[in-house]
């Protein structure tokens, strides 16, 4: 077996520096979270979040990274991923036009086909013992996603025959993590992941945060104050709780509705029109305009109404 010594190209992908974002908010139930994950990947052994939309596992799995401070590399999982997309393959080809400075009549077309190796993702971070944040990897097939088992079992990765016909290896870096992310509940365009590599994940399950943490960040991520953007989270937890929706409400509906009516200046109120009208657009039916939907639609909009009069009544 030979021990890769491919040289880098230029071209090759970049790490991020990821720096904890100011305004990541880390409830005790976020850090019990974080502090567990860290525990498995000092211990070496790669950490699955998995949950519903909205459940905060991209930004968890970032935060997380960006606790181990090395460079982080992000990968979104593809279904159109090939196992090349990850590891990086051969490229390069040069194409030169000579003009002869003596004999005007003599034109000279050069190509040169000479091919150059060129790092993707998976192998930068490999080499380098990068962090690697492979998010919704179960949104890429199952065979691009091989090529992870022996990286995460045997601290090799294999690169592509070369033009030579040689197989190499590359030694994993000793500082190499991964972070994982997936939603298993994604209606299209997602794969299982095969056995073998979720046994190579410590899963960890997220469901929505709980109420303390859901108002934390929604005041974080909207500059509404405390006291009325809890109003628009009991909304958003109540309706979620009520299954009248077409769509689960999450985190990202108490943002939107927080931040809008917040820039708006608009008082948390059922006698501010335009507020009710926000609640209506962020968490109502997305099929109004067909005859069951429009019957959905009056259901949700009266259950609404209920909800924000029982919430935001002066
Ligand atoms: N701890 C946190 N601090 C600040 N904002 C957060 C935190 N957790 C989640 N958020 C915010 O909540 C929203 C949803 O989070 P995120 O995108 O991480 O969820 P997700 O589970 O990855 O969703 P999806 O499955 O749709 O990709 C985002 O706007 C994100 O910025
Ligand atoms: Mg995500």
């Amino acid at each position: 077996m030979a021990i890769a010594s491919r040289t880098v190209m230029e071209g090759s992908p970049v790490a991020l520096s990821v720096r904890p974002r100011s305004d990541f908010v880390e409830t005790p139930s976020v850090q019990e979270l974080t502090e567990r994950a860290l525990a498995y990947l000092e211990a070496g052994f790669p950490v699955h979040f998995q949950g519903p939309s909205g459940t905060g596992k991209t930004t968890l799995a970032l935060h997380v990274a960006a606790q181990l401070k090395r460079p982080v590399i992000l990968i979104a999982g593809d279904d159109e991923f090939s196992t090349s997309d990850l590891v990086g393959g051969q490229h390069g080809y040069r194409y030169r036009k000579v003009v002869d400075q003596y004999i005007h009549t003599v034109l000279k077309y050069e190509e040169d086909s000479v091919q150059r190796w060129v790092d993707q993702r998976l192998t930068t971070a490999c080499r380098e013992g990068f962090t690697l944040v492979y998010d919704e990897f179960t949104r890429s097939k199952p065979e691009a996603n091989n090529v992870l088992l022996a990286v995460l079992e045997e601290k090799m990765l294999a690169l592509p025959a070369t033009n030579q016909g040689e197989d190499t290896y590359l030694r994993v870096h000793p500082e190499f993590r991964a972070i994982f992310t997936s939603n298993p509940q994604e209606y299209a365009g997602i794969h299982d992941a095969q056995d073998a590599l979720s046994d190579r994940l410590v899963t960890i399950n997220l469901d929505y945060y709980e109420r303390e943490t859901e108002i934390a960040i929604t005041v974080a991520r909207s500059s509404m104050p405390a006291e009325q953007a809890t109003l628009s989270v009991d909304i958003v937890r109540d309706f979620r709780a009520s299954g009248e929706y077409d769509q689960i409400p999450t985190l990202r509906a108490c943002i939107m509705i927080a931040r809008v009516a917040a820039m708006q200046g608009l008082s948390i109120s059922v006698d501010e029109p335009r507020f009710v009208a926000i609640c209506m657009d962020v968490l109502g039916s997305k099929t109004a305009f067909t005859s069951q939907g429009r019957e959905r639609y009056n259901t949700q909009k009266e259950m609404l109404l209920r909800l924000i009069k029982h919430y935001c009544s002066s």
